[in-house]
């Protein structure tokens, strides 16, 4: 919670739930990941939080952009970004997407597979594009497990059959899962993709990048390694791997960029117990899974909770959402303890929720209205 967002909640009293986002926090972040990877350039992952004054901010930072759709590519360009700054990461695109996104000046896609090959040859001749390769997600909350990404034997191929095609095969990506906690996972990922670079330089292939992807955790209720910490183990990992000839550097980062420049602000909406002599007591919030806390499925990322009777006497809780669906539960075996004087009517702020908040609210589960957002 930053004093701006702090004084907003106080001033303004706004309708709950909502996000509060500072501005000035993503460029802090922003700054500080520039800092700890000074030889990289940062892609921001718009689908983190797609907001109009976060890409407007990051423009004027000279930041470029990992655009999941061809959406995200618009609104990249209406808050004035180049065309050329921004990369098009999803390997899972519609060929008229591509296209359109290669008419606005996108000239660089992230494939895994022949057929997108096919179609980025088809609708963005002549583009930059790097193959992404399946790496562990081992250590990440939010893992994005095999849906993304071919093994190395396959990627080889694929980056010289782009070559054939009139591509430009500039490079490899990976991404180690979100809210990664280990800087082991981007060594053990940049040793794997330096073989295959090196592979491909002596198969004649000009690769000359690498895409670190994202991953890089945010404070929830658990500490987690510092950005720095992140930036000296693979600094050292590619200096390992590459020696002097370090490829260019691109790192997508979404997640440590805007997650702790948010706060939701949620009004309980009941305190119940399913027995009179039940320890365990029901807190239901205003906002719940749909409303756009998806991330707490399977109780994956866990945000910390603040309340207006922090510092007293607390009990066990299991805390859901408001809607008619059991699915909506956020919190009911990760040992949540809120304070026995919590009632109807408080207001809870869940801390670091800047980040796959906003776009994850359904637009009207049970009638809810979506989540309403300001930027301060
Ligand atoms: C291709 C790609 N890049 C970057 C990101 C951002 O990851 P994070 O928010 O963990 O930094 C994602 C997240 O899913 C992604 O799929």
């Amino acid at each position: 919670m930053t004093p701006k967002i702090a004084r907003f909640l106080r001033e303004s009293a706004p309708a709950t739930p909502c996000l509060v986002l500072d501005v000035d926090r993503v460029e802090e972040n922003y700054r500080r990941l520039q800092a700890a990877l000074p030889l990289a350039r940062i892609y921001y992952a718009v689908k983190a939080n797609p907001a109009a004054p976060i890409l407007e901010r990051l423009v004027r930072l000279g930041s470029f952009f990992d655009a999941a759709s061809f959406e995200e590519v618009e609104a990249c360009l209406a808050a004035g970004a180049r065309g050329a700054a921004v990369s098009y990461g999803n390997t899972v695109k519609k060929e008229r997407d591509i296209r359109a996104a290669f008419e606005r000046g996108v000239r660089l896609f992230a494939f895994d597979s022949e057929e997108e090959l096919a179609k980025l040859a088809r609708a963005a001749p002549g583009a930059q594009v790097y193959c992404r390769i399946l790496v562990g997600n081992e250590g990440a909350e939010w893992p994005l497990s095999r849906k993304f990404g071919c093994e190395v034997g396959m990627a080889r191929e694929l980056m010289l059959a782009a070559g054939e095609m009139g591509l430009d095969p500039v490079g490899l990506s990976f991404h180690v899962g979100s809210q990664q906690t280990t800087t082991a996972a981007y060594e053990a990922a940049i040793a794997r993709v330096a073989m295959l670079f090196t592979d491909l330089r002596e198969a004649g292939v000009k690769v000359r990048l690498v895409n670190l992807g994202g991953g890089f955790p945010v404070r929830y209720r658990e500490a987690v390694p510092e950005i720095e910490d992140f930036g000296t183990a693979i600094m050292g990992a590619l200096a390992e791997h590459f020696g002097n000839a370090l490829p260019e550097i691109i790192v997508e980062p979404g997640r440590f960029i805007v997650g702790d420049a948010g706060v939701v602000q949620s009004e309980v909406v009941l305190v119940s117990r399913k027995a009179k002599d039940d320890p365990v007591r029901w807190v239901y919030l205003d906002i719940g899974r749909f409303g756009g806390l998806a991330e707490t499925e399977g109780e994956a990322i866990k945000y910390a909770i603040r309340t207006p009777h922090d510092g007293t006497a607390e009990g066990p809780v299991t805390v859901a959402g408001p809607s008619c669906d059991s699915v909506d539960t956020l919190y009911e075996k990760s040992n949540v303890r809120l304070p026995l004087r919590l009632a109807a009517g408080d207001k809870v702020e869940l801390l670091a929720t800047g980040a796959y908040v906003t776009t994850y609210a359904s637009q009207g589960f049970n009638g809810f209205r979506p989540l309403a957002e300001h930027y301060v």
